[in-house]
């Protein structure tokens, strides 16, 4: 695998990815590897995650163990950590990217729909900044990397529920980055923009909606899932030293145009 990084950066480190089954989480959690991580992965589906974690081991020669979790259930994070720190004895990095999402204008969102998206990402998010600090990084310290998105900068329709769950997101980035910082602990996010090899795009911007969309990026193309990797590896790297509390969006420029695009899509 050709990077821009030196290949030993996140040599001896531990990395606890939700959401490492597929996606932008199974690329993060390849990046890390390739760079000297081992991993644990978490997320629901326990088939998923154990081939995930068969390939990725095979591919960089690293350890990666798989752990079916829920991030809305507490006690399934705290065993997934626990899981992780009997293993491998350390966490260094957390990355939360396990995330829940659908088209949906607001009216037609039922109570439980919004609450499961807010749930997944929001309450996920906390639960596993929680748990992790109890367990491992108040006293170690650590970095973590929160998933977002750029949805609500503006508004975006159809996605009043993962705006929603994203600015909560990007709330406690920051309130965790101020409040651990003095610990050695570092809590950043990053905010891909849509990224084209991804469920989420498939989802969220079918057949032509995609294609307009893809126009009208400043950067004229979606984002890959090794350019968001590239972002977490900097950022868990000694290279992102002073960075503290930041949500890097990784978009092309895409939410420049937010105004533009959401009149395309009308
Ligand atoms: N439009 C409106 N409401 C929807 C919906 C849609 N497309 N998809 C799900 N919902 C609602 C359901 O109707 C349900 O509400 P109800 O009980 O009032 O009917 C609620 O959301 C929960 O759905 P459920 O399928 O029971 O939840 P789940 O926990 O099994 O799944 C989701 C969570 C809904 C987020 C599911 O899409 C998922 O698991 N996604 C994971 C993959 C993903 O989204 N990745 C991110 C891509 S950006």
């Amino acid at each position: 695998m050709s990077s821009v990084f030196r290949n030993d950066i996140l040599a001896g480190k531990v990395a606890f990815v939700t959401g490492g089954g597929s996606g932008i989480g199974r690329g993060i959690t390849l990046a890390m590897m390739a760079h000297g991580a081992d991993a644990v992965i978490v997320g629901r589906n326990a088939d998923r995650l154990a081939a995930t974690a068969r390939e990725l081991g095979a591919e960089t020669g690293r350890a990666c163990l798989a752990h079916a979790a829920d991030v809305r259930e507490p006690a399934s994070v705290e065993a997934a950590l626990d899981t992780a720190l009997t293993a491998f004895g350390r966490i260094d990095v957390v990355v939360n990217g396990a995330a829940g999402n659908f088209l949906a204008p607001a009216a037609g969102l039922s109570y439980n729909g919004f609450r499961t998206v807010m749930a997944i990402d929001a309450l996920g998010t906390y639960n596993v900044c929680k748990a992790a600090f109890d367990r491992r990084l108040r006293d170690h310290g650590g970095n973590i990397i929160n998933l977002s998105a750029t949805l609500h900068y503006g508004a975006t329709p159809m996605q009043t529920h993962a705006a929603a769950a994203k600015a909560a997101v990007d709330s406690l980035t920051r309130s965790l980055a101020l409040e651990w910082g003095s610990l050695g602990i570092r809590v950043n996010a990053i905010a891909p923009g849509p990224i084209g090899d991804t469920e989420g795009v498939k989802r969220l911007a079918p057949g032509e909606m995609g294609a307009r969309l893809r126009r009208a990026i400043p950067i004229g193309r979606f984002g890959t899932i090794d350019e968001i990797a590239n972002v977490a590896l900097f950022l868990a790297s000694d290279g992102a030293s002073l960075v503290n509390g930041a949500v890097v969006v990784a978009d092309g420029g895409a939410w420049l145009g937010a105004a533009r695009i959401g009149a395309m899509l009308d």
